[in-house]
């Protein structure tokens, strides 16, 4: 397996791994709003691929955490594995690459709104532990943060998703 950036020839593989993964289109037109606004990241939108065949993608891109300040921190959305090669460590590669560019971005935290029992092994918390709030009205533990070496204490608020993310 190769992880890599995305470039412009995988788009159409991506648009069709997110399609299959989560059996709607909503997420890959997600990906697509934000290709095309200031809130993409494109070191942040990676794949992983067998044999020249794109069988993951994760996307990070830029949301706002406003407090005090209006804070540009990361949201990972969406995460997708092909359904015919999850459950063999491609999502977790995934993730774990992704952390580790984030890293160098100096973000101070990444947002999740997922499954606890994935993103947990990661270092993702419940937000609430932080005083960083949802948008939504979602239960405490899907909601979560995980901190990354620039994090300050004062850094809470509340999460504010750009309009992109309206339709998913
Ligand atoms: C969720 C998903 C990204 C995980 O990727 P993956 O490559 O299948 O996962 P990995 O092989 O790295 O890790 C497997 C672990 O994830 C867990 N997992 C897989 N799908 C899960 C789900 N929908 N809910 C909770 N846990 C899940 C497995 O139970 C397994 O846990 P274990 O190690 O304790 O047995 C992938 O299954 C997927 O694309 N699902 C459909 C799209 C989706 O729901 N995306 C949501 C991301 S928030």
């Amino acid at each position: 397996m190769n992880i890599r950036c995305e470039s412009p020839q995988d788009y159409l593989a991506i648009a069709e791994v997110n399609t299959l993964a989560f059996g709607q289109d909503n997420e890959a037109k997600l990906i697509a709003k934000i290709r095309c606004s200031d809130r993409y990241i494109p070191e942040l939108s990676v794949v992983a691929e067998i044999d020249n065949f794109v069988v993951g993608h994760i996307l990070f891109s830029y949301i706002d955490l406003v407090g005090q300040e209006t804070l540009k921190v990361l949201g990972l959305a969406p995460l997708a594995i092909h359904p015919q090669f999850q459950n063999q460590g491609i999502g977790s590669a995934l993730v774990k690459a992704g952390l580790a560019i984030a890293e160098t971005k100096k973000a101070p935290l990444v947002i999740v709104l997922g499954h606890p029992h994935f993103y947990s092994r990661f270092g993702f918390q419940s937000s609430s532990v932080y005083e960083i709030e949802s948008p939504f009205p979602v239960p405490e533990d899907v909601f979560m943060v995980k901190l990354l070496k620039s994090y300050q204490e004062r850094y809470k608020g509340k999460v504010v998703y750009p309009s992109a993310f309206n339709e998913v």
